[in-house]
């Protein structure tokens, strides 16, 4: 029962049982699977759990993000032990004096043993401030030391079995044009890229040293066409933003409520409709069926 093993903005881990059930849908289940904007991986593991996967395909843009997917799928055990170095150091300080620890471990940008470059990762991922991942222009992790009393830096069964469901999986760093042009019909491919801010302050579209801007939601666009033309069943998550509505207007769209709440002028709290957009109806038949549950827009 592999699970996510990062901290990662946008994790899908509430939308994955619906997208688990669109693709179990499908009647001839899948070829081969497709997550270009992997992230955290909460669908691929899912998917994964539900034995819907027989082979899969998983990119991002961020290259220290796959090298630590690598890390932890060619060589589980040395991620552990660099990791448990790293976490026990940090614990066995007083908590005024882990921050500089911290410090000392982000400021390390030369590692080259992947088991290492990974486990810094993992370590900083769950010390930084809120999990968040930032890089500045020379591409240096710069997200300041987080405020956890006792994280838990080192999950040893967690890293094992998806270490054992990441075994077989190809794994790319790459843009996601180049990911969507390696699905075939008979595949399946979900994606889920940095969100349409609905506020004009909203900073939840910086997740690499470059910001997702509109023209590359319309590059999206584009991508999602072409995979629509060529027969290959698609499923994109994305804000509820009338712009991607727009974008996305010649596709079946379902408003799917996200646990995730805002303070709605300060009354308590409001679940937000997220946006999930499908060629399946259109890419013939390769794989689908319609909405339920939710509501079609
Ligand atoms: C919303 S997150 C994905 C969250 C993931 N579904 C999860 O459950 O954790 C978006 C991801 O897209 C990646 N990304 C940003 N721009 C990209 C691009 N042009 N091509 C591919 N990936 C990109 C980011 O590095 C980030 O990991």
């Amino acid at each position: 029962m592999a699970k996510p093993f990062l901290k990662w903005a946008g994790g899908k881990g509430k939308l994955a049982p619906l997208i688990v059930e669109r693709i179990g849908r499908g009647p001839n289940g899948i070829n081969r699977y497709h997550e270009p904007f992997l992230g955290g991986g909460a669908v691929f593991f899912a998917l994964q759990e539900a034995g819907l996967i027989r082979d899969a395909s998983l990119a991002d843009s961020n290259p220290d993000l796959i090298a630590t997917y690598q890390a932890v799928r060619d060589d589980a055990e040395g991620v552990i032990a660099a990791l448990d170095t790293l976490s026990r150091r940090y614990l066995a300080r007083e908590s005024s004096q882990r921050g500089l620890y911290y410090y000392e471990v982000r400021n390390q940008h030369r590692l080259r043993r992947p088991d290492r470059k990974a486990a810094r990762l993992l370590f900083l991922n769950k010390t930084c401030y809120n999990g968040l991942y930032r890089v500045n222009s020379k591409g240096h992790f710069n997200v300041p030391h987080g405020r956890y009393v006792n994280p838990t830096i080192l999950d040893a069964d967690r890293l094992r079995e998806a270490s054992a469901s990441l075994a077989g999986t190809e794994l790319h760093a790459e843009d996601f044009a180049e990911a969507c042009a390696r699905a075939q019909p008979g595949d399946f491919v979900y994606l889920d890229p940095p969100y349409q801010p609905l506020s004009a302050t909203s900073q939840f579209t910086k997740y690499t040293s470059g910001d997702f801007g509109f023209a590359d939601q319309e590059r999206l666009r584009d991508a999602f066409d072409d995979l629509t033309a060529r027969g290959v069943p698609a499923l994109l998550s994305n804000s509820s933003h009338p712009d991607i509505h727009d974008l996305y207007r010649d596709y079946d769209r379902e408003l799917v409520p996200m646990g995730r709440a805002i303070n709605s002028n300060g009354r308590g709290r409001a679940a937000i409709d997220e946006l999930l957009v499908s060629n399946l109806s259109r890419a013939e038949g390769k794989a689908g069926g319609s909405p339920a549950q939710t509501q079609a827009v």
